[in-house]
């Protein structure tokens, strides 16, 4: 006879910037098949359904102890109807037939293969699975004709479905630092997207740059570019300039989620000496493999042809000739005048999730509204400055949590 008391039950706070959610996640045989299930909502333009199963798969990286019974979920927040059926079938019998029948669907796998392409978002992997393009060589063979963003993804498409390394992302770090000091003395780099959260493997490396004085930023983006460029770095770029200060919604109420920081999306160009030898680079992604969480976090565009793939670049380094001796990594980059710093810091941090309940928490608890520019006190009608993360979070009344632990 099981006694009620013997059931291990969590009490957990609704909103993800509540809690601490660190890579050590307990239930990841769980939140793989719900990320599964978002992601393939998400791709459907289905961005409701594709939050409130993020939301599921969160509450449940936030626990302490893997989940065995239904019962142990109870008073949970973020778990609906749907989820609660997911997870059930995958405790009751070791998998979600909603997840594999999924992850078998010929719209899945396309939608998977064509996103993977840098620069293609959902709606244009729709329209042409609409055209009967599915894969790579279809849309090699088909009349379409692809944006310079696109045409750059498919010519690096492998390397860039291949997660990149801390190692990867720590040299290519004090290559673009080098370009920044060089073109602007005092200005300083900070790492940080997944790899600030501690991720050991990433999709990208991303960069905030800012400069102690006020306004000495302005300007700063074209002038790396330009650097790095001439020294034969960049594949691809696309900067995008600051619009925030000539936007109508006005800061801390931007009409999207969309900031308006200078920006530059880019393919870098990492060579062997760079990265500290490939064996070395090898070695981690391997040790990357075998840990379920990090791998599964990185698996978006890489799909079924992941093993394929990881087989096919073994062959090619093997071959003692004509072995390529350099990959190809997406690096963003963004500048923040230093006023904004704080706000930009934590507003590229991540994760999603968490950034998403941040503003969520904002808006219905706090009537404030938080971007990557700035927080505004709607009760109060101004502005909160911070200069510190620590600061927002304590504007906003939530406890400070850190970096490595935003991992919802
Ligand atoms: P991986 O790159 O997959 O390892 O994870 P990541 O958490 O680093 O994701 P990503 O590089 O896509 O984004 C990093 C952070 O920047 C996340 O918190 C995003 O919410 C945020 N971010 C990405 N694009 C934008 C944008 O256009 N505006 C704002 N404000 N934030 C963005
Ligand atoms: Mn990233
Ligand atoms: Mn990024």
């Amino acid at each position: 006879q099981t006694c009620e008391a013997e059931v291990l039950l969590f009490s957990v706070p609704s909103y993800a910037c509540q809690r601490r959610t660190t890579l050590q996640n307990q239930n990841a045989v769980l939140t793989d098949a719900l990320s599964l299930l978002a992601e393939n909502a998400e791709l459907s333009d289905e961005e409701g359904r594709g939050v409130a199963f993020r939301r599921a798969a969160a509450v449940l990286k936030s626990l302490p102890e893997p989940v065995t019974s239904m019962t142990q979920l109870r008073g949970l927040p973020g778990l609906g109807d749907h989820s609660l059926r997911v997870i059930k079938d995958v405790l009751e019998n070791g998998a979600s037939s909603e997840v594999e029948s999924t992850k078998r669907s010929e719209r899945y796998k396309a939608l998977k293969v064509l996103t993977g392409i840098f620069g293609v978002g959902s709606k244009t992997a729709d329209r042409w699975i609409r055209d009967g393009i599915h894969d790579l060589r279809q849309l090699g063979d088909s009349a379409h004709t692809l944006n310079r963003a696109q045409q750059a993804g498919l010519e690096h498409y492998d390397d860039l479905n291949q997660p990149v390394t801390k190692a990867e992302a720590d040299a290519i770090g004090e290559i673009v630092e080098a370009a920044v000091v060089s073109v602007l003395p005092g200005a300083r780099m900070t790492l940080i997207g997944g790899f600030r959260r501690g991720k050991q493997t990433g999709h990208d490396v991303d960069f905030l740059i800012t400069h102690p004085e006020e306004g000495r930023e302005v300007g700063l983006m074209p002038k790396v570019v330009s650097r790095l460029e001439a020294q034969g770095f960049l594949l691809y770029q696309k900067t995008t300039r600051n619009s925030y200060l000539e936007s109508k919604d006005g800061p801390g109420r931007p009409s999207s989620n969309m900031d308006r920081f200078e920006r530059c999306f880019s393919i870098f160009k990492l060579t062997e000496e760079e990265r500290g030898g490939m064996k070395r680079a090898d070695t981690e992604r391997e040790s990357d493999a075998h840990s379920h969480t990090s791998h599964q976090i990185h698996t978006r565009g890489r799909g079924l042809e992941a093993a394929d793939e990881d087989e096919g670049v073994a062959e090619e380094r093997s071959k003692p000739a004509g072995r390529k001796r350099w990959r190809a990594v997406r690096v963003d980059l963004v500048v923040s005048p230093i006023s904004q710093f704080a706000f930009a810091l934590l507003g590229w941090t991540g994760s999603k999730l968490f950034e998403r309940e941040l503003r969520r928490w904002a808006g219905h608890e706090k009537s404030m509204s938080l971007s990557s520019h700035a927080l505004y006190d709607s009760k109060q009608s101004r502005y909160l400055r911070a200069t510190s993360e620590e600061e927002i979070f304590s504007h906003l009344g939530l406890e400070f949590i850190p970096p490595s632990e935003r991992n919802a």
